[in-house]
């Protein structure tokens, strides 16, 4: 008895986490695409501009870059890929984009605090 609650609970478990990754992006992943130099084609990630997420705020609806107005997450996360990775632009509903945005959408607009070094 006890082995089957024991069981069925983490079915449910996996269920759940599962479920999670495909309805919402696997943050986790869009994490590491995040860091990678894969999305591009100049040797650049998402991190190199954007260090620990800085200079993103994920939880905006509409974002300007470089004059140009976005009207979506996904749309400002292709928009770097083109202009700042020379990559191609990811399908919305691929895996690698609800990953990518789903990570972007936790990044708060840290900005880069300007570090103080000593002797200088
Ligand atoms: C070559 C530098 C560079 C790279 C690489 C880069 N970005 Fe950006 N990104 C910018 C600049 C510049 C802005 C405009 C905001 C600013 O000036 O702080 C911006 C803005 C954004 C914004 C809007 C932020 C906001 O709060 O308005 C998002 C989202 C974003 N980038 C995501 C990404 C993602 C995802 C990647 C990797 C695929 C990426 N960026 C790679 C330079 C870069």
């Amino acid at each position: 008895m006890k082995r089957t609650i024991l069981v069925s609970i983490l079915i449910l478990a996996v269920f759940a986490a599962f479920s999670l990754a495909v309805a919402g992006g696997d943050v986790q992943r869009g994490k590491a695409l995040f860091n990678s130099t894969t999305l591009g084609t100049n040797g650049k990630s998402c991190a190199t501009c954007h260090p620990g997420g800085s200079r993103i705020n994920g939880k905006k609806s509409s974002f300007t870059i470089m004059g140009h107005k976005l009207g979506s997450v996904e749309d400002a996360v292709n928009f770097c890929i083109k202009m700042a990775l020379k990559g191609k632009p990811l399908k919305k509903d691929s895996p690698e984009m609800k990953a990518l945005s789903a990570y972007v959408k936790t990044l708060k607009g840290k900005k880069r605090r300007r570090r103080i070094i000593k002797g200088c």
